[in-house]
């Protein structure tokens, strides 16, 4: 049953390919317990529960069909509603924070670029996150959204070039997304500022072409800002109670 959010807080960092979300994550989560002493959950999307990294390998890894924008949106919905009922709400409720790297902002961004009109992924993605009440009996409870979102802006030549050659200057294999074209890239990042602009009062757009160094240390002002977090004084933390969902 998803349930009401717990006592936990919601966090998203998004952002095109390439952008350093999956680093930041980790950092953060790093940062909140050793500063904080606030333990957290990393974990993914699409993926983050055993149900849905099978839909994630459907959708990165598939060669022999195609798909087209909406049957994607369904798939990466399903994934969605399986990682909030069986990961991220426990989670919340035990009073753990969720360190989220994608969420639905992504499905509007990629799904958008991929040519399924913003009406139809909002339908979708409000049953992905509906209170499992309002979907069997038609009453009225909170979906469960993210408390505060981030997304790491950078312009797609820049995103494009990080995908595909790394550290050592080598050509990377890229999955059934990454292999998109530059038109592509480009709806992408432009979906994701017109979405995440439109919902001010939940995103914080940052500049990823900032140090990985600069980009936490502004995730860790804004976060401190929104939550009014005092740093741990002379207290003990314990690293371990934070996890990490295997993949990130
Ligand atoms: P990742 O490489 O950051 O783990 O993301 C996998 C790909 O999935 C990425 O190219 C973006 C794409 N994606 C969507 O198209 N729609 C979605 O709703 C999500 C969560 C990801």
């Amino acid at each position: 049953m998803l349930k009401q959010k717990g006592k936990g807080k919601f966090l998203v960092i998004d952002g095109i390919d390439g952008s350093g979300k999956s680093l930041q994550v980790k950092i953060l989560q790093e940062r909140l317990i050793t500063q904080y002493g606030i333990a957290s959950l990393a974990t993914r999307e699409p993926g983050g529960s055993p149900l849905a990294e099978k839909i994630r390998a459907l959708l990165l890894q598939r060669t022999e069909y195609s798909m087209d924008a909406v049957t994607e949106a369904l798939l990466f919905n399903a994934a969605r509603r399986n990682h909030l009922l069986s990961v991220i709400t426990p989670a919340l409720e035990k009073g753990l924070w969720v360190l989220c790297d994608r969420f639905s902002l992504s499905g509007l961004a990629y799904q958008s670029a991929g040519g399924a009109c913003t009406e139809t992924l909002e339908i979708l993605h409000s049953i992905a996150v509906s209170n499992t009440k309002d979907l069997y009996n038609n009453e009225s409870q909170h979906p469960c959204i993210p408390d505060l979102g981030l997304l790491l802006d950078l312009p797609y030549e820049q995103a494009l070039q990080r995908i595909s050659i790394n550290k050592q200057g080598i050509v990377k294999s890229t999955d059934a997304f990454e292999c998109r074209d530059s038109n592509f890239f480009a709806r992408v990042r432009a979906n994701f500022l017109e979405h995440a602009r439109s919902k001010q009062f939940l995103w914080s757009i940052i500049d990823a072409r900032k140090s990985v160094g600069q980009v936490a240390e502004i995730i860790e002002k804004k976060v401190v800002r929104h939550f009014l977090l005092n740093p741990l004084t002379a207290r003990h933390y314990d690293k371990n109670q934070s996890t990490t969902i295997s993949g990130n």
